[in-house]
């Protein structure tokens, strides 16, 4: 295990960092291997640092900066460094519609435009061409001294572009599998969480949860997030996983009352204490 307490090196939608910070003493600490399939920015990957791990999304630009992180720390760092002395308003927009084809420059282009775009938030259109505007920030070398750190957490990761399916189906005993899926807002509306050009729809939520139970069948610990909506609680209830109800407090609106509260589901195949 690696020493140092990471954060994420990305801003991603749906980023957990605040879960992990309340509820890492739940999670068991002897497992064989971490298997993360909805990767997004690695807030609980980062923060657990586990040793022997199976990192993925279906994302498959996010996956090559993992990658690029994990081989080659110093090139990125220098390439964001020009990046960021040559950062205005028109370069950016350059940057934008620039289509790199080295997996390098991809992946400095993706750090790029995350930390610079308007909120920090990934979205791309129909195309799957990332349209966000220029944000306000314009420091998008703050933690390149800290670029060696991830390479190393990443080390003996094995890290795959792939759908959550088939990572799944390597788990078994004493694995320990953590899901964070984009949350499905209700699997009668067409309001659906959008992060590629792809959405996750009402029957992945039940190919996940397939793919869950037999996991946990072969032996595999299960920990997962979803939004907390009673059809999500109920499918999984049904099954016999264990279901609790986690507050978080929105930032946003820096409010602790009612409007700034978010509740979300931790699912369990183990019982918890409270
Ligand atoms: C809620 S985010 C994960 C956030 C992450 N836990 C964090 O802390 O940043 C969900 C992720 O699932 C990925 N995703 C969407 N559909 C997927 C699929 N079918 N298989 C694997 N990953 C998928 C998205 O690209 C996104 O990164």
């Amino acid at each position: 295990m690696n020493s140092k307490k990471l954060a994420p090196f990305l801003k991603w939608p749906g980023g957990k960092r605040w879960f992990i910070t309340r509820y890492k003493e739940k999670f068991p600490t002897n497992y064989n291997k971490y298997i993360e399939p909805f990767v997004g920015g690695g807030s609980v990957f980062f923060r657990l640092q586990p040793i022997n791990t199976i990192i993925s999304d279906v994302n498959s630009e996010l996956i090559n900066v993992y990658i690029v992180m994990r081989d080659n720390p110093d090139e990125l760092a220098n390439i964001l460094q020009y990046h960021q002395k040559h950062h205005c308003e028109d370069y950016y927009y350059k940057m934008r519609a620039y289509k790199p084809r080295e997996k390098i420059k991809k992946a400095g282009r993706f750090l790029y435009l995350n930390r610079t775009c308007y909120n920090g938030m990934y979205r791309v259109n129909q195309k799957g061409e990332f349209n966000v505007p220029i944000g306000t920030k314009n420091n998008c070398i703050y933690d390149i001294e800290l670029f060696p750190e991830y390479a190393k957490s990443l080390k003996d990761a094995e890290i795959h572009a792939s759908d959550f399916g088939p990572i799944l189906q390597r788990a078994s005993l004493n694995d320990l599998v953590f899901v964070d899926p984009p949350y499905t807002i209700a699997h009668n509306q067409n309001s659906f969480i959008k992060y590629n050009e792809r959405l996750f729809s009402w029957e992945d939520q039940e190919r996940l949860l397939d793919e869950l139970c037999k996991a946990r069948n072969r032996g595999a610990i299960i920990f997962a997030t979803n939004a907390n909506y009673n059809s999500l609680r109920e499918m999984y209830v049904k099954k016999g996983f264990f279901v609790k109800t986690v507050e978080r407090y929105s930032s946003i609106s820096g409010k602790t009352d009612k409007r700034g509260k978010q509740e979300e589901l931790l699912i369990t195949s183990m019982k918890m204490e409270d």
